[in-house]
């Protein structure tokens, strides 16, 4: 692992220069230091990490590979990115390139895959979707739209990325359809800062309780019991005022408020409102996956929902899923720029 050698304990940061010069050639910037030691830094290196240069500091903001801009329908049907993903398997460039554009863009498709078989991903843990009879969690329990939402809110910390692979697609419907939550959110703030405001300062509840039936240790189906609990504002916003994650699911909405009844009302004409731009067609994107299609997107931005479907005879509408955390992904993304010496590579101490 690279990393800096100097000790904070031995770090002195009222140490003082005794002189400093640029060399003959004007490239090097010459320090010796009142204890002896002698620095010496080349432009380009001070240049890349001048603190007075505000695009130095954004180019370096990069690193943390940050979505800058926002989607709204036409913006995304132009640029999605969708790799096949056989050559992602071979290709580092295209990997690289397909990941890169989840963490810009929010999500990615990987296409040509031969359909899956359940539980055969190499991601670990899957599950799966599927309409089930005995279902409890609504997405499984009929072919009806979904509404939007972002999946489990329910927990303290959500996963921030999942993938669906389409093992079994519908014969008509069962269409993917994406928001993007970030972009809503900003909508919100130019159009309507009275909502912004309720939706960024106020927690909602969310509450997932009830079961699934999933493939246990042994091999055999098992009852996997939960009674899941959190609040989250529906935009979370950082230190600086930027949108940094979106949390909503109506269906998971719980009963609770932690404010005053009066305030209460307002926060769902906020819902609604948040709601109304979601669903504004000017807003989402609608792609359908065919079998063997995956889709890698991040689910703490974007609100996701499948509209209704009609089966295929005989073969139920299935995927296959799994979540990831941006930290994995993103040190991919910096791992291959730094191994294909892409010009967005930024270097590490
Ligand atoms: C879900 C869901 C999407 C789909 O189960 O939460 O969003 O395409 N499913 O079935
Ligand atoms: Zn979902």
């Amino acid at each position: 692992m690279k990393a800096r050698n100097l000790v904070m304990s031995e770090f002195d940061p009222e140490q003082n220069a005794e002189s400093i010069k640029i060399d003959e050639s004007g490239e090097i910037l010459k320090i010796d230091w009142k204890d002896g030691a002698k620095s010496r830094f080349s432009s380009d290196w001070l240049r890349f990490r001048n603190p007075s240069d505000p695009e130095a500091r954004k180019i370096r903001r990069q690193v943390y590979l940050f979505p800058e801009d926002t989607w709204d329908r036409a913006i995304i049907e132009k640029r999605l990115k969708k790799v096949d993903f056989h050559q992602a398997m071979v290709d580092d460039k295209a990997l690289h390139d397909f990941l890169e554009a989840v963490c810009l863009d929010g999500i990615s498709i990987l296409t040509g895959a031969e359909p899956g078989k359940l539980g055969a991903t190499h991601f670990g843990r899957t599950f799966e979707v599927a309409t089930k009879s005995d279902a409890s969690n609504m997405a499984y329990a009929h072919n009806n739209a979904l509404p939007f939402h972002t999946d489990f809110p329910s927990l303290e910390q959500p996963p921030q990325l999942q993938m669906l692979h389409m093992l079994h697609s519908a014969r008509e419907g069962g269409n993917s359809l994406f928001v993007d939550g970030f972009h809503v959110a900003n909508l919100l703030r130019h159009e309507r800062p009275d909502v912004f405001r309720i939706l960024t300062t106020t927690t909602l509840e969310f509450i997932e309780e009830g079961f699934d039936v999933h493939e246990g240790d042994d091999g055999k189906p098992r009852k996997f019991e939960y009674d899941m609990c959190a609040r989250h504002e529906t935009i979370k916003l950082d230190q600086s005022g930027r949108i940094k994650r979106i949390q909503f699911g109506n269906a998971m909405r719980s009963w609770f408020y932690d404010v005053e009844p009066e305030k209460i009302q307002d926060i769902y004409r906020s819902l609604k409102i948040f709601t109304n731009y979601c669903y504004d067609p000017k807003n989402i994107l609608k792609i359908r996956l065919e079998e063997g299609d995956t889709v890698l997107w991040a689910n703490t931005r974007l609100l996701h929902t499948r509209d209704s479907y009609i089966n295929k005879p005989e073969k139920v509408r299935t995927l296959t899923g799994c979540y990831f955390d941006w930290d994995f992904v993103k040190s991919r993304v910096r791992l291959l720029r730094d191994r294909l010496n892409l010009p967005q590579n930024q270097p590490s101490i």
